[in-house]
């Protein structure tokens, strides 16, 4: 069975479609009632988006983003691969032991001792699942895995048998599915069904579908397959056509119950299906779709904050939801309609997804009691340690900003929350530099409180700056990518550096954050070999 069975419904109001999800806000909503279905939310985040090259998360940042999934309310975390490595094994089991709420699965292929492994990880959660995995399609049969049909189909129910040993919730994904023998597939969910699985999960693997097709294998798989009424039915999207979401929700339209998904939508090449674009599509198109998410919407913004920084993996801003543009109005036409009412321009609120806009403003003259009231309002209650290092990080960057605002302290306590041991800390740094001039950098760094200072010449200040870290750390650098944005509004905004840094041969990320873009890259940079050391550099 699902995370509460294969099919909740609960009888909602259908709101005035013409006017858009704010449209009741000061008219009535049209009051037909409709039957809304649950659409499960499965986020793999921790698995299939920590598969990008360079987003490896360690133990630490995997409990911290899946405290944070529990927080949004998804269904089920997917917190890794156990077998993959046995540090995965322990970050599962670490998320299944602290993690309260959400589904707990542990990937698994089709054998034996992938789904031990699982099954070690997972076997604290409060509710446990193996979700076990093989290909189905002739390509990876005959290519990948050299079996044929029938002794694939053989291996999958005698891996559904073995895991169900262990656990009640057993997934299985037919892999590469939406290129698959239409009656092959028929037969797969049929057999895995019968030997105990609870979900099936038909994931389009490679992203080839489309969303007419996907969502007519959907309803064909409900009528062929019987067995499928009393399980959940799962679909699981990449985005190698840009077509992640639209085939999830053709498939929810066609009657699949759980989606498969990431915050930000990472996940290997083009990503996965974007958990935030579902999520707000079943909000904000409620009526059209008849099903709905569990998912509490304010926390998404902080959400897609968090994963964008512990992956080291941009949000590009006129990403749908969560980037930086998705809610900036600039052309003069539209600013002039959203003064006169929002719902001109805009169909979804920013606080719906967490982006909320204070009107008491934090200064550096502002106390530890406005703080942590502040703190609270954005729903942070950090113990006392965390707490001095946010006040004290507040304290600096009041110092240099007029006014701090909610993306601001979002962006301070992010930082705080997810720092890496420091081998090397920041303290401080001079810059001279101009374009007539070489670029002159010397930065002050912390080694255990012994002040180590030295200077250096670059091609650009930042290229200075990152030499002089280098020289203190005794380390060499590759900069292997750089990116520098603005995180929060106006001309004093924070800017946010995220590098990737080749050292002895591996590639580390790191992010730093400032109003001063020069000190934000490079604590960026620092950051970088501190994960390095951290590694054991
Ligand atoms: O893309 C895929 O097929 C997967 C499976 C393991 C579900 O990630
Ligand atoms: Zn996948």
């Amino acid at each position: 069975m699902g995370p509460a069975g294969p099919c909740e419904l609960r009888a909602d109001f259908r709101e005035n479609a013409a006017q858009g999800a704010n449209g009741n806000q000061n008219s009535k909503p049209n009051k037909d009632r409709i039957m809304s279905r649950r659409i499960f939310i499965f986020d793999t985040t921790l698995r299939d988006g920590e598969q990008v090259p360079g987003a490896k998360l360690n133990k630490r940042q995997k409990i911290e983003i899946a405290q944070q999934l529990a927080r949004l309310g998804v269904d089920v975390i997917e917190g890794g691969f156990p077998c993959s490595s046995p540090e995965d094994l322990l970050a599962v089991k670490a998320i299944s032991q602290q993690v309260k709420g959400p589904v707990v699965a542990g990937l698994a292929r089709a054998v034996n001792q992938d789904i031990d492994a699982a099954w070690e990880a997972v076997r604290d959660a409060e509710r446990p699942r193996i979700h076990v995995f093989l290909g189905s399609s002739d390509i990876h049969l005959q290519r990948k895995l050299r079996r044929d049909r029938a002794t694939a189909l053989e291996m999958a129910v005698e891996a559904v048998k073995y895991a169900k040993r262990y656990c009640e919730d057993i997934e299985y994904s037919t892999e590469d599915a939406s290129r698959t023998d239409f009656e092959y597939l028929c037969r797969v969910m049929d057999a895995v069904i019968k030997a105990g699985a609870t979900v099936v999960n038909v994931p389009d693997t490679v992203g080839y579908a489309v969303p007419d097709e996907f969502g007519e294998v959907i309803r064909r798989l409900k009528e062929r397959v019987p067995g499928l009424d009393h399980v959940t039915l799962s679909v699981h999207c990449h985005n190698d056509l840009g077509l992640a979401v639209a085939n999830s929700l053709a498939a929810i339209r066609n009657g699949a119950n759980q989606v498969e998904c990431t915050v930000n939508g990472v996940g290997e090449r083009a990503g996965n299906a974007s958990l935030e674009e579902i999520v707000m599509i079943l909000k904000t198109r409620h009526a059209t779709y008849e099903a709905h998410s569990e998912i509490r919407t304010e926390e998404i913004y902080r959400t897609s904050r968090m994963v964008s920084r512990l992956m080291n993996i941009p949000v590009q801003p006129n990403k749908a939801v969560v980037g930086s543009n998705a809610f900036a109005h600039s052309s003069g036409i539209h600013q002039d309609g959203i003064l006169k009412d929002r719902r001109t321009y805009e169909i979804m609120k920013p606080e719906d997804v967490g982006i909320r806009q204070h009107k008491i403003v934090l200064t550096a003259r502002s106390g530890r009691a406005a703080l942590k009231h502040r703190l609270s309002e954005l729903g942070y209650k950090p113990e006392q340690e965390l707490f001095e290092r946010i006040y004290s990080r507040f304290l600096n960057v009041a110092d240099r900003k007029k006014e701090i605002s909610s993306q601001d302290l979002n962006a301070i306590v992010e930082i705080e929350m997810t720092k890496v041991p420091e081998t090397f800390s920041f303290h401080s740094m001079q810059i001279m530099s101009g374009n007539t001039m070489v670029p002159l950098a010397s930065v002050t760094l912390l080694k255990e409180s012994v002040t180590l200072t030295d200077a250096a010449t670059g091609n650009g200040p930042v290229d200075a700056v990152f030499k002089v870290i280098e020289r203190i750390v005794g380390q060499h650098g590759i900069l292997r990518d750089y990116d520098l944005k603005a995180v929060t509004m106006g001309k004093d905004a924070l800017g946010e550096a995220m590098v990737r840094v080749e050292i002895n041969g591996a590639v580390y990320s790191g992010i730093g954050t400032s109003p001063d873009v020069i000190e934000a890259s490079a604590r960026a940079y620092l950051n970088a070999f501190n994960r390095f050391f951290a590694n054991g550099g």
